[in-house]
């Protein structure tokens, strides 16, 4: 199932109009002339102010395999005297707060089981590509809308109290004030580097193992970093490792096999142990592989549970496997057949010298296409390649840039460079800027994955310096680059345009 969201825009007027005329709609929607008002002017770029809705809501269309299903309207919420007083204590204080109203128009898509999964597809997708910030979610379903109530439930939205609404529409109407908490990601999967061993060492003894199997968890790493079958991945904040899982994709039976899967004691229950599993089932499915399989202790009873969560059957038990008395417990996941081979998975991680070769040689095969294109101005140096890797050797030691690069399975797949930077003293955006000028994918088809990979560890890590805004440059030949970014909702800002002026022939005027 493909559910995809986009802003809704012009195009999508019609629909939307026509879903607010059905009378499943109209039972629990506002549907006031004020509330179609807000609707109309956001479709129209906001030319106008919504009075009464000052504004604040932005609109998303959610389409399954490019069917147009649902309207869903969000907007940040901050203590403010309008606000339902009982909402205040449910504010989130470490993120963003954001507002969903959420309908299903279409009728055909009704009563299908679609609704929960919906909204977690679109709280997921508003964390990871809209705004990275947002941990909380707040909906709020009327009594007489218990459907509503028991599908936010299964979304994982919680009741956490009543209140009554005071708008004309809904006056004097209990409802429910549900919350859903999204757990900051604000840690990186990377690549084992040789200094992560001595913090996973710490992590094992913190964890209480045993020295034989710290030992043995140390060699492994050893043995598989070396190993053309080996991947071993780590999560870190900052410097801080917060976990590690290694693997061993077998050709022999196209199985990938997890020696090691721990995370810090203190940084349990935030889905890093998900999130490095599912990054190496990626790697895994990248490799062609089938399946995963792994082993724990019997008595590892949380780790057992983990694993069933992950949707691994039981395989078998081994009877002492780990010592006398400690059995092995084994768990399989074999992949479905289409989802094998799927996107290519990448590591984000920031660029060091070793990588500059790669850079340079893929900007060389874009410089190449530019040039193309424009002859005359993307007429490449006869030194280009030097130069620029002198460039980027700079760029690393500069406080106010980023160098993020994308490696899977030892290759780089694309590398993204930005640049903090002040606007002009005569625009105040409220903010700094993140100019983005070297953005390269090894393949245009991967725009969509690692192109966007990229451009959300960059945004992510500049929001947090202070960014608010991002800016990038691309030729305007590039397609595939441009399609990427206007999916991404980026607006084209300006143009430039170029003449070759010559031979100047004098001439009088
Ligand atoms: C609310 C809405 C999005 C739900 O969509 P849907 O397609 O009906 O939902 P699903 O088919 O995914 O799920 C319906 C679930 O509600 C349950 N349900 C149906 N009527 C119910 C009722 N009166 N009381 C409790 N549960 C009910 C169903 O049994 C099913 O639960 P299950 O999956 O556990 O079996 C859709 O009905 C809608 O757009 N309504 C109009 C707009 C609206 O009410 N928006 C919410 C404003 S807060």
């Amino acid at each position: 199932m493909n559910i995809y969201f986009e802003k809704a825009t012009l195009s999508h007027k019609d629909l939307i109009f026509e879903w607010l005329e059905k009378s499943h709609i109209k039972e629990f929607w506002d549907n006031s002339s004020e509330h179609r008002e807000d609707i109309k002017n956001f479709l129209e770029s906001r030319k106008n102010f919504s009075k009464s809705f000052g504004s604040i809501f932005t609109y998303w269309i959610g389409s399954i395999e490019d069917e147009p299903y649902c309207l869903l309207m969000t907007s940040e919420v901050t203590p403010a005297p309008e606000l339902p007083k009982e909402w205040n204590p449910y504010l989130s204080k470490t993120g963003k707060t954001f507002s969903i109203g959420f309908m299903i128009g279409e009728e055909n898509f009704l009563g299908k089981g679609l609704a929960s999964p919906t909204l977690r597809a679109f709280t997921r997708f508003i964390r990871y590509y809209v705004d990275p910030s947002v941990d909380t979610y707040i909906i709020d379903p009327a009594d007489t809308n218990p459907r509503a109530k028991h599908v936010y439930e299964k979304a994982g939205f919680e009741t956490v109290t009543e209140f009554m609404r005071e708008s004309d529409f809904f006056k004097d109407i209990k409802h429910f004030l549900m919350i859903k908490r999204l757990h900051h990601k604000n840690y990186i999967i990377h690549s084992f580097v040789q200094i992560n061993m001595n913090p996973i060492v710490e992590i094992l003894n913190n964890v209480g193992w045993a020295p034989q199997y710290v030992e043995g968890q140390k060699r492994s790493i050893e043995k598989l970093i070396l190993d053309e079958e080996g991947d071993v991945f780590v999560a870190k904040h900052d410097d801080h490792v917060l976990g590690f899982i290694q693997v061993q994709h077998h050709q022999w039976n196209r199985l990938s096999y997890i020696h090691g899967l721990v995370v810090s004691p203190d940084h349990r229950q935030q889905g890093i142990a998900a999130t490095l599993l599912t990054h190496v089932e990626q790697v895994a499915r990248d490799r062609g592989n089938r399946g995963v399989f792994v082993d724990t202790p019997g008595d590892n009873y949380g780790g057992r549970a983990f694993y069933k969560a992950q949707a691994y059957a039981e395989a078998y038990i081994m009877p002492d496997f780990y010592e006398e008395g400690l059995d092995g417990v084994s768990y399989l996941k074999l992949f479905k057949q289409e989802n094998r081979k799927a996107l290519p998975s990448a590591v984000i991680r920031p660029v060091t010298t070793a990588d500059i070769i790669s850079m340079v040689s893929l900007s060389d095969q874009k410089r190449r296409i530019y040039e193309k294109a424009q002859p005359q101005f993307w007429h490449r140096a006869e030194k280009a390649n030097e130069t620029q890797s002198q460039w980027f050797k700079e760029l690393l030691s500069q406080e106010d840039h980023i160098l993020l690069i994308a490696e899977a399975n030892r290759q780089i797949l694309g590398f993204i460079i930005g640049e903090l930077k002040r606007a002009p003293e005569v625009y105040d955006p409220g903010g700094l800027t993140l100019m983005i000028d070297d953005f390269c994918v090894k393949d245009q088809e991967l725009w969509a994955t690692i192109g966007k990979k990229l451009l959300l560890d960059l945004q992510q890590q500049a929001k947090q310096r202070g960014a608010i805004q991002i800016l990038i440059v691309c030729g305007h030949h590039d397609v595939s680059k441009r399609q990427f970014l206007k999916k991404e909702n980026f607006i084209l800002t300006a143009e430039w345009y170029v003449k070759e002026m010559g031979t100047l022939i004098n001439r009088k005027i």
